[in-house]
């Protein structure tokens, strides 16, 4: 694959301990949802710790060409001028989303509405993920897609003319399906209906209520029932964005597998819908420790403190906590390499679609340093070596997924050699000041053509 020009090859070469503080940047689910809750809204919204990752660049992008003036005042501080829901004006060019689901699922729920045509496209990955299971619903509102075969970007959408509203049963446990529909139904008239059978990370629920809908949300023996009353006016707001748990996850779990590691990583989102990882971690013997939990902008918020945990043992993860940790199983699986006994991650079929087929795409890498991996369609058992025992020593591939290519070289801080990953460049996505941020902290991450 390839998208995002040079490949950059990092090598992380066993290190440390790794000690100090890592500030981790904001959330990206949260920064891509300020924006475009931004240019639904009347007036203007000032956003603090956004995430300045390509992805949410690109959205931030792709506001502008649908008519919201978006400004960067440095440091993280944004401000959006919205447009008002069914305000977005025709973007005159093609819509590219980069490397970002969210960007693209969002944004096309947020225009299915108006009666205006986009176009949307990204990178090699991108362009290889299923955008179905988002226009098959948008169908319902009257939104017409053409796409390439099995419903690929690039992808042009005809926003509804008369939308009507929607109730509809997500099919597949997706916040990015859940989210579409609902910013679809902000722009229809009366109620707008989704019900989830698993409940996915809750954040467009949360900020909608934030910026003024009537949303609620309620449980039932159908799932979880949430309902939208159409046309709002939503109204500008102060958001401060949380950092990003699944940012975090990168610098805890290297503490966790790094001897004589202590790293604190504040003010961490602790959504319940996002925190799986964490529990999951403290089953299998972590060293990880929630300090000064508090609320913050109507998200709970701690620092946490991860330190070597020396008898990490594998453990089976309920499937039921798959959708609370789902960006998190590449960098467990690391983990799990480390540990005494078997990881059993059952329930992850939504892996395989992900910016890569992150089973696959771990599998590989982890036979390649070792470790024994086996898998199904939906799950995979990762069998440790315990501390000290994994070889490593090898390039793997990235696959043009973040989140691949920053677990090889957590999981290089801690194996017998080297880890190489082919093209670390897909870290810019989500956590441009990974490098800086580990490197501070005591890890050895080299570019090799630097
Ligand atoms: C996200 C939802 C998740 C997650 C992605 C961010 C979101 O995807 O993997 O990184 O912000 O809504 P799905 O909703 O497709 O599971």
């Amino acid at each position: 694959m390839s998208g995002h020009g040079t490949p950059i090859p990092m090598t992380s070469r066993p290190c440390c301990p790794l000690m100090g503080e890592a500030n981790v940047p904001g959330d990206k689910s949260i920064s891509h949802r300020s924006l475009i809750l931004g240019a639904l809204s009347v007036g203007e919204t000032r956003v603090t710790g956004l995430l300045e990752g390509e992805d949410v660049l690109d959205t931030a992008k792709a506001m502008r060409a649908f008519g919201a003036t978006v400004t960067d005042h440095g440091g993280g501080e944004w401000s959006v001028q919205g447009v008002g829901v069914g305000g977005f004006a025709e973007p005159e060019n093609v819509i590219d989303c980069g490397n970002s689901g969210t960007g693209v699922r969002l944004i096309m729920g947020a225009m299915a509405t108006s009666p205006i045509t986009a176009t949307f496209t990204g990178d090699a990955s991108l362009n290889s993920r299923p955008m179905g299971r988002v226009t098959d619903p948008l169908a319902l509102f009257g939104t017409q897609a053409v796409g390439r075969q099995g419903g690929r970007l690039p992808m042009t959408l005809v926003g509804a003319a008369d939308p009507v509203p929607v109730r509809y049963v997500v099919p597949v446990p997706s916040a990015q399906v859940k989210s579409a529909v609902l910013l679809a139904g902000l722009n229809a008239p009366g109620q707008t209906v989704v019900i989830e059978k698993e409940a996915t990370r809750d954040h467009t629920e949360r900020m909608l209520q934030g910026f003024g809908a009537t949303l609620t949300v309620e449980e039932t023996d159908e799932g979880r029932v949430i309902t939208l009353d159409g046309q709002p006016e939503l109204k500008a707001q102060t958001i401060v964005v949380p950092r990003d748990p699944s940012s975090a996850a990168f610098p805890v779990c290297a503490a966790i597998i790094t001897p004589g590691s202590d790293v604190l990583v504040p003010n961490i989102g602790l959504n319940p819908t996002r925190a799986g990882l964490f529990t999951t971690l403290k089953e299998m013997g972590a060293d990880l420790t929630y300090e000064n939990m508090r609320e913050e902008g109507g998200e709970p918020v701690a620092d946490l403190r991860a330190k070597f945990s020396p008898n990490l043992k594998g453990i089976a993860v309920p499937p039921a906590r798959a959708a609370s940790m789902i960006d998190e199983y590449p960098v467990l699986s690391v983990v799990a390499a480390f540990a005494e006994g078997v990881t059993d991650m059952q329930g992850v079929k939504e892996l395989r679609v992900k910016e890569s087929d992150r089973i696959d795409a771990m599998a590989k890498g982890l036979r390649a340093a070792g470790v024994q991996v086996d898998e199904g369609d939906d799950w995979w058992k990762v069998t440790g070596l315990g501390h000290g025992n994994v070889p490593g020593g090898v390039t793997v591939a990235s696959v043009l997924d973040h989140r691949i290519a920053m677990s090889f070289m957590v999981m290089g801080m801690a194996t017998q050699k080297p880890m190489t990953v082919d093209d670390g460049s897909p870290i810019a996505t989500s956590f441009p000041i990974f490098e800086t941020l580990m490197g501070n902290l005591g890890a050895q991450l080299v570019r090799d053509n630097a």
